[in-house]
């Protein structure tokens, strides 16, 4: 049965002054994906446990590697660089999950076997080049549905070194060489243009790796020599701030509220949003701020605002909000004046056609919005915006951001909202209905 949400009213008042955010899905694939191929016993409290990441456990279980969860901890007993167990007519299901199936392709560069890689209906449909390209460099052999899932991986045990460089800003491509070169022998060269950097800190915070990048121009050039062992780690996982990104967007757009959300990572490769919204008129602060494993931590606390102005945003900020940009357009039908956004095709690269989607539901909501040139969009703002219409949401692939988009939308902008595929939001922030209707939220 295809389940449905109702939005029916605003949210009126705010029963909490502070909130905490499932913790973040980044590190926590990259906690299950690294912790397997780690000497023993590796631990980590706070993961996320939602949909994409227990598509990650699971691989990583059918790979011989044993995960434990007790309480908020979850122990993973790595298996170290060359231990994963391949088998013959392996398959490992990502589910809805993008990251999990690129990372995992690089943990498989040796497999002797021939492993399937199969997901959802949404991740099938997205690009697996991106990371076959560099892979085949690496020695790696590869069959797929012409780029994508299902796709077939057959690795070698004598993996070259490669020089590659990334044109995409994309942190998965990035990560999935990165990893793989852990397991050639000799220096692995990569020219990327920035994208969030989890990995890095992780090689080099966690692991000791000596890892050279250097910033040139636009790009990163980042250097990394094949190893023997990794050793077993702890992991203290940070709330995720795309997730908390949902409940600075109803902050601000709803009356006279302030929150703040706790314990939130806060690496400038993340950020974007924040430093947009503030370009936009928000009243965001940031406090207890600390450095954890190289990965910046801290308080979010954000006002609401009726003083909304239009931005003409540059290309630059893109890949440090990809993941938030529904929210931003959200935000931009609040301003006063005309936003545009440019070269956001990477976002109809996402688990849905997100600019496609993020006009489409402005445009049901009566805003006036459209696609320009570059893959750019342009929203016509107004800062007494308000909704009095009926909107129904439904066949977007079970996109989670576009059901939290579209929920967050009917408590701050108001209308009648029917929203099918309920249970999306599972995929990254299972806790989210919960935690809004902690704060008063009439979610039906
Ligand atoms: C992610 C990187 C981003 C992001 C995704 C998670 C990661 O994708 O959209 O949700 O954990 O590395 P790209 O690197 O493909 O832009």
């Amino acid at each position: 049965m295809n389940r449905f949400i109702t939005i029916n009213k605003k949210i009126n008042f705010f029963k909490k002054k502070e909130i905490f955010v499932d913790g973040d899905k980044s590190l926590s694939i990259r906690f299950v994906l690294l912790s397997s191929i780690s000497e023993g016993k590796c631990s980590a409290i706070n993961l996320l446990k939602s949909e994409d990441v227990l598509s990650a456990i699971k691989c990583v279980k059918k790979l011989g590697v044993k995960v434990k969860f007790e309480d908020n901890k979850c122990e993973i007993s790595g298996k170290g660089l060359s231990g994963l167990e391949y088998k013959k007519n392996l398959i490992l299901n990502a589910g809805n999950s993008g990251t999990t199936a690129r990372l995992l392709c690089s943990l498989l560069v040796d497999t002797n076997f021939e492993i399937k890689i199969i997901g959802d209906q949404s991740l099938e449909k997205r690009d697996m080049n991106r990371i076959i390209k560099p892979l085949k460099k690496f020695g790696v052999n590869f069959k797929s549905n012409y780029g994508k899932l299902p796709l077939f991986i057959l690795g070698t045990k004598s993996l070259k070194p490669i020089s590659y460089t990334e044109k995409l800003g994309s942190a998965q491509c990035k990560s999935a060489i990165m990893i793989a070169a852990l397991k050639a022998r000799g220096e692995t060269k990569l020219k990327c243009l920035p994208s969030r950097n989890h990995t890095e800190l992780m090689f080099k915070n966690i692991f000791k790796i000596p890892i050279k990048i250097q910033k040139k121009k636009n790009f990163e050039h980042i250097k990394i020599k094949g190893q023997k062992k990794l050793k077993a780690f702890n992991y203290n996982i940070p709330g995720d701030i795309s997730s908390a990104s949902f409940f600075i967007v109803l902050t601000l757009l709803s009356k006279n509220k302030k929150l703040k959300i706790k314990n939130t990572n806060l690496n400038s490769s993340r950020t974007g949003i924040i430093k947009i919204l503030k370009m936009m008129g928000a009243q965001i602060k940031l406090s207890k701020l600390k450095t954890y494993k190289g990965e910046k931590i801290g308080d979010i606390i954000i006002k609401s605002t009726n003083k909304l102005k239009a931005i003409n945003l540059s290309y630059k900020l893109n890949s440090s909000a990809i993941d938030e940009f529904l929210l931003i357009f959200l935000v931009a039908c609040r301003c006063k004046g005309i936003s545009t956004f440019n070269n956001l095709s990477e976002l109809n690269k996402k688990e849905s056609k997100r600019l496609d989607w993020g006009i489409k539901i402005l445009n049901l909501m009566g805003v006036k919005a459209k696609k320009i040139k570059n893959s750019g969009i342009k929203i016509w703002g107004n800062e007494n915006f308000n909704l009095n219409k009926k909107i129904v949401i439904k066949n977007y692939l079970k996109d989670h951001r576009i059901l939290m988009v579209s929920i967050i939308a009917g408590l701050t902008l108001g209308g009648k909202w029917k929203i099918f595929d309920s249970e999306s939001y599972k995929t990254s922030f299972p806790s989210f209905i919960k935690t809004l209707r902690s704060l008063g939220a009439i979610i039906k």
